[in-house]
């Protein structure tokens, strides 16, 4: 964290319920790349900024992302999660259930591209999308959320800057040219409108037009 997020950070007072999931993470040996707090904060603020009720995350790791993604739903509202792996969402099911939200939330699990294949062949619709899986995924999951997307719908992506490896020239795995081709994706695509902040590790904020 830089000095600046640090500060920023020591404004707010502690969150008991994500300081419990991040616990709840550690404790069950998964790794500890949940969204950072500042933008989980953002995540609430966009949901109910923007009304959207139907959400599709993409990457529920341990549920910490589903969390701030559901605390902005009004009645109703319903979030669905993909992850790759059923003891994952497991978990995050029951952060969610323990921070009394677990009404809110269904899981798909299996690779991501599959489920959401699935969703496209059932007719399914979304008007807000946090992408936050397998980064040589990027691409392809932005394409999705285009042909899955409602008018007005808010694509968000996590880990757009790849703590350096994005504007490292020197790197040039598939995850790096992967969220490269996304990133100039967001920012190019006529069918968006969008902004990318480099703060923490770099999230991306698209709305389509329409
Ligand atoms: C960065 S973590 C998600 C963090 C979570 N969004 C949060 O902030 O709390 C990435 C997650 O994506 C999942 N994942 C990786 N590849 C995937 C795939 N092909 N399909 C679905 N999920 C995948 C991983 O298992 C992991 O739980």
């Amino acid at each position: 964290m830089s000095i600046d997020e640090r500060y920023v950070e020591g404004l707010y007072a502690r969150d008991a319920v994500l300081e419990r999931v991040k616990e709840g993470i550690a404790s069950h040996g998964m790794p500890s790349i949940s969204i950072a707090d500042g933008y989980g904060r953002l995540l609430t603020m966009l949901v109910r900024m923007s009304g959207a009720s139907k959400l599709l995350e993409i990457g529920a790791l341990g549920g910490y992302s589903g969390i701030c993604l559901a605390r902005g739903l009004g009645d109703g509202g319903q979030l669905l999660s993909l992850e790759l792996l059923p003891a994952y969402a497991e978990v995050a099911k029951a952060h969610l259930t323990e921070a009394g939200l677990g009404d809110k939330v269904s899981y798909m699990t299996g690779d991501a591209k599959e489920s959401l294949n699935r969703l496209k062949q059932e007719g399914r619709t979304f008007d807000f999308f946090f992408i936050d899986a397998d980064k040589e995924g990027y691409p392809v999951y932005l394409q999705y959320a285009l042909e899955l997307a409602e008018p007005g719908a808010l694509i968000v992506a996590d880990n757009i800057l790849l703590r350096g490896r994005t504007t490292d020239e020197a790197k040039q795995g598939p995850a790096v040219l992967a969220v490269r081709a996304f990133n100039e994706g967001i920012a190019t695509d006529n069918r968006l409108e969008s902004t990318i902040l480099p703060g923490y590790d770099g999230l991306a904020i698209a709305r389509v037009k329409g």
